[in-house]
């Protein structure tokens, strides 16, 4: 898995939104009140507006128009990962709509942005007995040596598991096995699965489909320099 790291400067565009969450405006005094209340003022100014746009986009001339130009990017671009070219191409494509859509100042801009790229990645059980694993490499996850990783599993259900038997995870590549509650609250392994499971000292983590069910789709193995400096390890069984 080859990791081509490009630096990032849409990351001060994407910052600034929560910086705002959960601070009332009001909290500084009367003039973030103000501030708030002018705003409202000028928002609800634009209210025929916005019920054009949405009459446009639900009744009107763009009825339907969202839905098939999501259509055409998941059936013509597929996935449009940061950086890729699939990404390029749904710009392109979107730019030209834009503009025979004759909209105002429809223009391209060049950003940095980080640039992750899938390499070849498979697993294998080896014992008891040889059998091939579909999984799919979480995106930013780093590669492992040439020869692969080959490690003793650890199969926990939860996090509370996992720290209980923190002392036998030492070198062994974590299988979280957890039970499906919501995407909301289950996604928490894929997010922090690698960090927890390297906390302990693992070598890997392998995380099951954040799904009720799955009719043999892919698992997700996670490898990442996380932000408390731990380094994960992907898992790659030859
Ligand atoms: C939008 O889709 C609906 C349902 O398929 C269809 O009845 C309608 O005619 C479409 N509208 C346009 C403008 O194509
Ligand atoms: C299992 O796979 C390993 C690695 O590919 C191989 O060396 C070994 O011979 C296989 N064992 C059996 C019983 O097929």
């Amino acid at each position: 898995m080859k990791e081509k790291a490009k630096l990032l400067s849409l990351l001060a565009f994407v910052l600034l939104l929560p910086q705002s969450k959960g601070n009332p405006l009001s909290r500084d005094g009367d003039g973030y009140q103000r501030m708030f209340e002018d705003m409202k003022k000028e928002i609800a100014d634009y209210s025929d507006v916005a019920k054009k746009i949405i009459d446009l986009a639900i009744y009107g001339r763009a009825q339907n128009r969202s839905y098939e130009r999501l259509a055409l990017f998941v059936d013509t671009v597929g996935p449009r990962l940061s950086g890729s070219k699939n990404l390029d191409l749904a710009i392109k494509y979107m730019y030209k709509a834009l503009r025979m859509d004759g909209l105002e100042n429809v223009h391209l801009e060049p950003v940095k942005i980080p640039h992750w790229e899938r390499g070849k990645e498979s697993a294998m059980m080896i014992e008891p007995r040889n059998h091939s694993i579909s999984i799919l490499g979480l995106g930013g996850s780093i590669a492992t040596p040439p020869e692969g990783i080959t490690a003793e599993v650890l199969v926990v259900t939860s996090f509370d598991e996992l720290h209980q038997r923190a002392q036998e995870a030492k070198g062994k590549i974590v299988v979280y096995n957890q039970r499906y509650v919501s995407y909301g609250e289950t996604v928490q392994y894929r997010g922090q699965g690698a960090v927890e499971a390297a906390k302990v000292g693992a070598k890997a983590s392998l995380i099951k489909t954040i799904a009720p069910f799955s009719i043999n789709s892919r698992y997700c193995v996670t490898a990442e320099e996380s932000s408390v400096g731990v380094k994960q390890l992907l898992i790659f069984i030859p």
